[in-house]
């Protein structure tokens, strides 16, 4: 197997791309990608000062590297979930959180980058576990709510343009998958590589929607970026990574299909369900009366959310009898069915 571009051995196969590359020009490839999403969606302005949201692995560290090779200038952020903290060692999904911050720390250092933390036990006084618990939520559902959150506000607080996500191909092929299978036209409507900011909102972009997962722990690899390989603990078995599994079988026969369904959608039918999208916001949004985000209702999902799990009555309530101690000697359960949000929709991060 010999490179597409310069004939050298090949280290990898594209069958997407009908194509094989040696380890620079297929570096090379994967920077390529990046830049076309970027002018493609006009993502970034090359003065834009973006905030990537880095969680320790593959997809958004590999992003942070090319993003700097790419020259925008961008600093990362780590929010600590508190996940695994209080799982005995050895056990599946030990140490997630503290392994996560590791890495996203060391590339940091390597590259002498900046890397902004928040600590969602040490900040904010509940972890994803308890969290999801007191609140009644799937443990994904509160992650992600969370995460949105505080990426918006650290954004907010940091005076960034925009905030970069590592979500792929993969990723989005999936949530797409989940969406059109329940016919979720809200959240059709608004699954974009790129939203829009303004009223309270930074702008969010994805620009590594044209690059599959197996690309970036290749990319990892080659670059020598040391991520964390380990999924979410909390993530184990749901709807999700079924979705990508169906989604990899269907690949495998014919390939190509993941980037035609997701890129053709959003050619030729994301359109249509743009007007269901906004008509949710149509009466406008408040300000929430605890921290002055845009919000639905009077608090926000995020304030709700702490309330409800730093509130030591109700997490008596949920923990009598049941799971193990956590730091600062709370217990939490883990709640519900993981990988969705109300309703059975899939939510793109
Ligand atoms: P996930 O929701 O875990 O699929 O992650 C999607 C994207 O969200 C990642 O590629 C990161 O950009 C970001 N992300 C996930 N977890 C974290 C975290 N703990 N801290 C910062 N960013 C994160
Ligand atoms: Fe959020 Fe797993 S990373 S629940
Ligand atoms: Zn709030």
């Amino acid at each position: 197997m010999r490179c597409r571009r310069c004939r050298e051995a090949a280290v990898i196969e594209l069958r997407q791309h009908n194509a094989a590359f040696c380890a620079s020009c297929f570096l090379r490839h994967c920077r390529e990608q990046v830049r076309r999403a970027i002018e493609q969606f006009s993502m970034l302005a090359s003065s834009d000062r973006v905030l990537v949201a880095v969680s320790g692995g593959k997809d958004s560290l590999g992003l942070w590297d090319i993003l700097l090779d790419l020259g925008y200038p961008s600093e990362g952020l780590y929010v600590g979930l508190g996940i695994g903290d209080g799982t005995a060692e050895g056990e599946p999904g030990s140490g997630y959180s503290r392994s996560s911050g590791a890495a996203a720390r060391a590339f940091a250092a390597a590259r002498g980058v900046r890397l902004v933390e928040i600590d969602l036990p040490g900040d904010y006084g509940f972890d994803v576990p308890t969290g999801a618990a007191a609140a009644r939520r799937a443990p994904c559902s509160a992650c992600g709510l969370s995460k949105r959150h505080l990426f918006n506000q650290a954004a907010l607080d940091g005076r960034y343009d925009v905030v970069a996500t590592g979500h792929n191909l993969d990723d989005e092929a999936a949530v797409l998958f989940g969406n059109t299978l329940r016919w979720n036209t809200e959240y059709l409507g608004r699954q974009l590589p790129v939203l829009p900011g303004g009223d309270g909102f930074v702008k969010k972009v994805k620009p590594l929607v044209r690059l599959g997962e197996r690309e970036l722990a290749a990319y990892c690899v080659l670059r020598g970026i040391d991520y964390i390989v380990e999924e979410c603990p909390m993530a184990a078995g749901n709807r999700h990574l079924g979705y990508k599994e169906a989604l990899n079988a269907i690949e495998e026969r014919s390939p190509g299909a993941k980037h035609a369904f997701y890129f053709e959608f959003l050619a030729r039918a994301s359109t249509l369900f743009r007007p269901l999208a906004v008509a949710e916001h149509e009466g406008g949004l408040a300000r929430c009366a605890s921290c002055g985000s845009p919000t639905t209702g009077e608090v926000c999902a995020f304030c709700s959310l702490v309330a409800r799990a730093t509130d030591p009555d109700r997490l008596a309530a949920v923990s009598v009898g049941l799971g193990r101690t956590r730091r600062g000697g709370r217990r939490g359960v883990p709640g519900g069915a993981a990988g969705s949000a109300p309703g059975g929709a899939s939510v793109a991060g």
